[in-house]
């Protein structure tokens, strides 16, 4: 019987990994999955984590059950960073830890689901595991284009929302957009804001790179406005990048209700969805978040270190678009986009022909990931660019 089943693909970004790690030459680039690399292409431990980890293996007592909403203290610490002063004291918004973002993302989804959230609205190309998880879910995506000419699509949005159902959710990026790295104006969130609210939809607020962008709180303020804007909101949070805690896997579901009394209904719905599903998360890396943000002096290390990441992007993006015209792509726009991914109209023989003859590794959508690109390699980089397009 379990032979009957069909062979899956692997997964595409993930199956980079394995083919970038068998490739034995020295020049090669791994501008695939998306991880932060320093200009030694080394994905270091955050110092501050670090510290963090030691002072877990000297005091921590017990590593007993917590129960499914994982550590509250980890929840409760990361709502200031996220939501601003206001927000976080508002006795409507209550959260819980899970597997990283992507376990905020199937939650937010299968709580949805069970609320009766008949379809989601997403832009499109996004993350490829967000409609593989509603798919696996049974929630019908209806999607419509994130940009057009460099910019967010606000036509086809508008479009979108129009079109909807009360009561239909729509799933948007907070900051530093996978793939486009094309993001909001805070302009277009107001926008956003008012439509969502005006239509009755349910936001789905995925803000997996806070802090990536253009900062901390900047990066936060299209989810803030859009929360502010409705009764009730869903937002899925990754500490996998901005405390590079990746296979540790840590995240957190926020949910803002109308009234106390209906987020404590909606808490016991997605602690019985999460008890099902993995039942508690991963304990060791949000303990090791918490220890940082309660501590003054490491969570000032992590904001400098999560800082001289975000130069050294920018700095990247700056090389990159002052190489201007590269075979047929403008590298110009990527100077304007945010966090770490953008995208390059590359045909498909094109990115396969750059990985062959040239190492360089990247998503099949054209996806790269800036931070794999060093002083060390970014010349190579363009010159493999400039040979497969020109
Ligand atoms: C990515 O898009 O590369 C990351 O979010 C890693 C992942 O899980 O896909």
């Amino acid at each position: 019987m379990l032979a009957e089943l069909p062979q899956q693909a692997p997964d595409a970004l993930l199956a980079l990994i394995k083919m970038y790690a068998a490739d034995d030459r020295a020049a090669k680039i791994d501008l695939g999955v998306g991880v932060y690399r320093t200009d030694k292409g080394a994905t270091p431990v955050f110092s501050a984590i670090k510290h963090a980890e030691r002072r877990l293996v000297e005091e921590q007592q017990s590593k007993a059950y917590l129960g499914p909403e994982g550590c509250m203290e980890f929840v409760e610490s990361l709502k200031p960073i996220i939501f601003g002063a206001s927000l976080a004291s508002s006795t409507n918004i209550a959260g819980m830890q899970t597997p990283g973002g992507t376990g905020g993302v199937r939650l937010a989804v299968a709580l949805a689901k069970a609320a009766g959230v008949a379809k989601i609205l997403m832009g499109v190309p996004s993350w490829p595991n967000h409609a593989q998880i509603m798919d696996d879910l049974g929630v019908p995506l209806v999607s419509f284009g994130h940009a057009r000419e460099g910019r967010p699509d606000m036509d086809a949005l508008r479009a979108a929302i129009a079109a909807a159902d009360a009561g239909d959710a729509v799933l948007l990026h907070g900051c530093c957009h996978n793939p486009t790295g094309i993001d909001y104006t805070q302009e277009q969130w107001q926008e956003i804001a008012g439509l969502i609210a005006s239509k009755s939809l349910l936001p789905i607020l995925d803000l997996a790179y806070q802090g990536l962008g253009e900062g901390l709180e900047e990066d936060a303020q299209g989810v803030r406005t859009v929360m502010q804007a409705v009764p009730e909101a869903l937002l899925a949070y990754s500490c996998d990048k901005n405390f590079g805690l990746y296979r540790d896997r840590v995240g957190a579901l926020y949910v803002q209700a109308a009234d106390e009394a209906g987020l404590a209904r909606i808490m016991s719905n997605a602690a019985s969805i999460a008890r099902a599903t993995w039942s508690m998360p991963p304990d060791h890396g949000a303990s090791a978040v918490r220890e940082v943000l309660k501590d003054e002096q490491l969570r000032a290390d992590w904001r400098d270190e999560l800082a001289s990441m975000r130069k050294r992007m920018h700095e990247v993006r700056g090389v990159l678009a002052a190489a201007g015209i590269v075979g047929t792509i403008d590298m110009a726009p990527l100077a304007q986009q945010n966090g770490l991914f953008s995208m390059l109209p590359l045909a498909s023989e094109q990115i396969v022909a750059l990985r062959e003859r040239h190492g360089v590794y990247m998503a099949g959508s054209g996806r790269i990931n800036i931070a794999g690109l060093t002083l060390g390699n970014i010349d190579n980089f363009i010159g493999a660019v400039a040979d497969v397009t020109g």
